[in-house]
């Protein structure tokens, strides 16, 4: 069969990859993808964002299954148009997507249903949020409404700087509509979990766990990022934990999601805080993670292209999904320095080719392309995923960082702290 990835990340490499595994699959094509893509599908110039223009390629090609990796293609409707054109896709519905895409939605879906999160108000007019700040506990967080690359929440430690957020949300626009509204919400303290999920519209089938390492620096300092590396799974993710959110998280999230009208089908990601008050809710996003994929499906041993279809057909509770337990993994980025702020692009990548052939050693490509004279070079703030698995966490921690070393480019950037939480375990 052929399928066609709509995305241009790692996590987009991560899916590939996968897919190239199946051996259903004779050809895979991505949209737009990198170079690190290039090696196991045939990129094709359309952006993630065309969807007429994607649509009409999966017809021309008769493509067998679409994956919708990204965000925003799928808040934008994207199922939705391969649907009305008969074209099989895996992802949510734009009606289901806006379980990520708004987070007010998300966030009264949760209250509706008794799903933990934090406690919270959401506002659409600043004046109303400057005077529920003005006697709120700090610090306090908060959260534009719409997609913002993960960089629109704020978290404020007093007044003065909730009074600029609301400022920079909701009058500077500074993450443009996606400011309209706000969530303005409880400070939660803990450990930080992802869980990625499979679900049919009906039936949720977990991954693995993993935890991310968002800010730019090490110690957790520096920016917001779309993520700078993290490992799978996260040894703080217990089976009493696990046992607590398959009854008052996961299915629940599905039911909710069924309830309103807006079956689920598709990934999702549930971003978990540990409380003292036991699990709440971050935030869901509709897609694999982006770190997250890299690390959860080289552990994958099912057929990924039979798990999609089964979501899309609502056979998900016909399959168990195997994960390879025995192995934990770590991926760590390799960034361009000034990510995600200013950073330069275009340099020459030395060394992938040390890659080849290295059971247990993976590079996925996450902001990469072709130049002119046919070398790999950086295009992004992230640029690569570096990953290797390991027996524990421990020995894939340091497979990561010594093949952090087998690459060179300038301004290669990379925190040197992640996973190292956990060596004491
Ligand atoms: P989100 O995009 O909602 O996951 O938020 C991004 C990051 O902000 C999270 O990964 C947390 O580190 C932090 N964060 C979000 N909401 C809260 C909260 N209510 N309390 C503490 N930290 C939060
Ligand atoms: N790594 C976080 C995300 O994909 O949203």
């Amino acid at each position: 069969m052929k399928v066609l990835i709509v995305g241009s990340g790692g996590r987009e490499h991560a899916i590939a990859w996968k897919v190239a595994q199946s051996p259903k699959v004779d050809k895979i094509y991505c949209a737009p993808g990198n170079a690190g893509i290039a090696q196991v599908a045939e990129c094709v110039p359309i952006g993630a964002m065309e969807f007429e223009k994607l649509a009409a390629f999966a017809k021309e090609k008769e493509i067998d299954l679409t994956v919708i990796g990204m965000d925003d293609p799928l808040v934008g409707g994207i199922v939705d148009v391969f649907e009305e054109k008969g074209l099989r896709v895996f992802g949510p519905r734009k009606n289901a997507a806006i379980l990520e895409g708004s987070k007010a939605f998300s966030k009264n879906l949760m209250k509706k249903y008794n799903i933990p999160t934090a406690a919270y108000e959401t506002f659409t007019s600043p004046e109303d949020a400057v005077a529920y700040l003005e006697t709120a506990k700090m610090p306090i967080v908060l959260k534009a409404d719409g997609l913002a690359l993960g960089k629109g929440v704020l978290i404020c430690q007093n007044l003065e700087e909730a009074k600029a957020g609301v400022k920079e949300l909701m009058l500077d626009k500074k993450f443009g509509a996606a400011g309209n509204e706000i969530v303005i919400e409880e400070f939660m303290t803990g450990r930080e979990v992802s869980v990625l999920s499979f679900v049919d519209g009906d039936t949720i089938r977990i991954m693995s766990s993993a935890q991310d390492h968002k800010r730019a620096k090490d110690n957790d300092e520096g920016l917001n990022t779309g993520g700078m590396g993290n490992f799978s799974p996260s040894p703080f993710y217990t089976k009493e934990i696990d046992a607590f959110c398959q009854k008052h998280i996961y299915q629940a999230t599905v039911d909710a999601m069924k309830a309103e009208g807006r079956p689920f089908k598709g990934v999702i990601f549930f971003g978990l805080m540990l409380t003292a008050d036991g699990p709440k809710v971050l935030e869901y996003n509709a897609r694999f993670g982006d770190p997250e994929a890299q690390v959860v499906l080289p552990r994958l041993e099912n057929d990924i292209v039979d798990v999609f279809e089964a979501c899309i057909d609502g056979k998900l509770g016909e399959m168990e999904l195997k994960f390879d337990n025995e192995k934990a993994t770590v991926c760590v980025i390799l960034a361009s320095d000034g990510y995600p702020l200013h950073y330069e692009k275009g340099f020459p990548i030395e060394g992938l080719e040390a890659f080849e052939g290295k059971e247990d050693y993976y590079v996925f490509h996450s902001g990469t392309k072709f130049d002119e004279q046919g070398r790999i070079v950086t295009n992004g703030g992230r640029v690569l995923g570096v990953t290797a698995t390991g027996a524990t966490l421990k020995e894939a921690r340091a497979k990561a960082y010594e093949a952090t070393e087998w690459i060179s480019f300038q301004n290669k950037y990379k925190r040197n702290d992640i996973a190292a939480s956990v060596m004491e375990l």
